[in-house]
């Protein structure tokens, strides 16, 4: 019964191609000439003016887009609609719907707004693979291209998400965030007029290198590595930066290691602006893992690696702490390994004015080589539930984007955002508010240099 019902329907389609293909003239098309003149060229390349009256004479849609038989007495017949069904004329309400008389739609053969050169109409958001805010892909890990392909910001993925002590996923971060980035560009800031993507900087999206789920030693060695590779282009030269900044897409929190290593190579050491709820500076030996030195590496204590093997300033800080601290000598390691920290309710006392200012004392200078590293559970649940460690009472989206834009000035040179998973989310709610939390600091990416 199922087989002869394949049969049947298979049946119908081909009897359907058949006929379309009668019908359809493909080998005649009606196009602009050299002159301007709408003529029908035949299968033989020869040329037919068509009158003005014969164009306008109520063309279908399908008409209008793929032209119509003009080839002889017969076809024109049916071009001036005497054996086609008559449309019924439209009311005036409908008519608003046609196209204007003088529109040409493409060429067949016209192709730039199908390879993206020209945007011809809206709809771009959904073309091509996605890469972050439809930047070019680059193949960034060719040591024999470091020196020719050159870009000055490189976005790429970690996808990774065995540190992770509470809810896993975050492997699917970096397409995720991707998915959420779609309207990003091109868009111009309402606050600043800005728009990072068609400025000074070429910004590409490297992908994401392999990451094996099997052995977090392995992994995190593979982040590494290419953000290390990454790192060694050359840059553009339309500033003074001489090696491309790098902005990740997360991955658990433990991913921002390896990226600190490799902007720390390259300018010495690093100081972390840390939006979260977390301290992440715990003590591997009293938070989750002090059994064997592979538990103790995890998206808590990758800041407290990150100090013991002296990437770090004395001049790091945290901002929306919330989270419960899980032992009371806490605060002072925290203290021991850089730290200062902005908790999540200062924002009701001192703004986001407050915040920023504090922030920018703490860093000094405008020259200190500054990585921000965003968890997305910095923002309350109510805009970030798909998280890894959700805390209720965060900041809003807005304040933590109006706090990033307030950074402006620094001198950036590294950051990510952490923490996605996609899993858990609806609606990308959190992977819209991450992508937009990338975008903020591309921006300050971007501006610094343009000073
Ligand atoms: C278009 O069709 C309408 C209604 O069928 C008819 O009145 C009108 O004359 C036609 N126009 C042309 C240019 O053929
Ligand atoms: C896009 O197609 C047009 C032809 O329609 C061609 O001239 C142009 O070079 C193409 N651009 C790219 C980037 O492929
Ligand atoms: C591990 O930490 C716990 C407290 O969190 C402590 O009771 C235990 O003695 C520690 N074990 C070792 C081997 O240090």
């Amino acid at each position: 019964m199922k087989a002869s019902l394949t049969v049947i329907l298979a049946f119908i389609k081909l009897t359907q191609l058949v006929s379309a293909a009668a019908i359809a003239n493909p080998d005649v098309q009606i196009s602009l000439n050299i002159d301007g003149d709408h003529v029908s060229v035949d299968k033989n390349d020869n040329e037919k003016k068509v009158e003005k009256s014969q164009l306008n004479s109520n063309r279908s849609l399908l008409d209008y887009m793929f032209g119509f038989l003009m080839d002889n007495e017969a076809d024109m017949s049916i071009a001036e609609n005497k054996n086609k069904k008559q449309a019924l004329p439209l009311s005036d309400e409908l008519s608003v719907l046609t196209m204007q008389d003088d529109y040409q739609v493409p060429d067949k053969d016209d192709l730039r707004d199908i390879n993206g050169s020209s945007v011809l109409y809206r709809g771009g958001e959904f073309g091509g693979l996605v890469s972050f805010a439809h930047l070019p892909y680059a193949n960034c890990y060719d040591p024999a291209a470091f020196d020719d392909e050159k870009f000055d910001i490189a976005v790429v993925g970690a996808p990774f998400d065995t540190g992770t002590s509470y809810r896993p996923g975050t492997r699917f971060g970096p397409t995720g965030i991707r998915m959420g980035s779609r309207r990003l560009a091109p868009a111009y800031s309402v606050y600043s007029g800005f728009n990072p993507y068609s400025n000074w900087a070429k910004i590409v999206d490297c992908g994401d290198p392999p990451v094996t789920p099997l052995d977090n030693r392995i992994a995190l060695d593979q982040i590494y590595r290419a953000e290390r590779a990454i790192r060694n282009h050359k840059t553009t030269g339309k500033s003074k930066q001489k090696a491309p900044k790098v902005f990740t897409l997360g991955g658990d929190h433990t991913i921002t290691l390896p990226a600190v290593k490799a902007a720390y190579e390259k300018y010495g050491k690093i100081s972390v602006i840390h939006f979260d709820s977390h301290l992440d500076t715990w003590n591997p030996y009293y938070f989750g893992g002090n059994i064997t030195s592979y538990q103790a590496m995890n998206h808590g204590t990758y800041l407290h690696w990150a100090h013991e093997k002296g990437y770090l300033s004395d001049n790091c800080i945290h901002a929306a702490i919330r989270g419960p601290y899980p032992g009371p000598r806490d605060v002072q390691h925290d203290i021991d390994c850089g730290f200062d920290r902005i908790l999540a309710r200062d924002i009701d006392k001192i703004g986001a004015d407050g915040i920023i200012k504090k922030i920018k004392e703490r860093i000094g200078s405008t020259d200190a080589p500054v990585y921000i590293t965003v968890d997305v559970d910095s923002m309350d649940p109510a805009f970030t539930p798909a998280t890894g460690t959700v805390e209720p009472g965060g900041w809003s989206s807005r304040e933590l984007l109006t706090v990033l834009d307030g950074l402006e000035g620094l001198n950036v040179v590294g950051g990510d955002v952490v923490e996605v998973s996609p899993p858990y989310d609806s609606a990308e709610i959190t992977s819209l508010a991450a992508a937009q939390v990338a975008d903020s600091i591309i921006s300050l990416m971007v501006l610094k240099e343009q000073e």
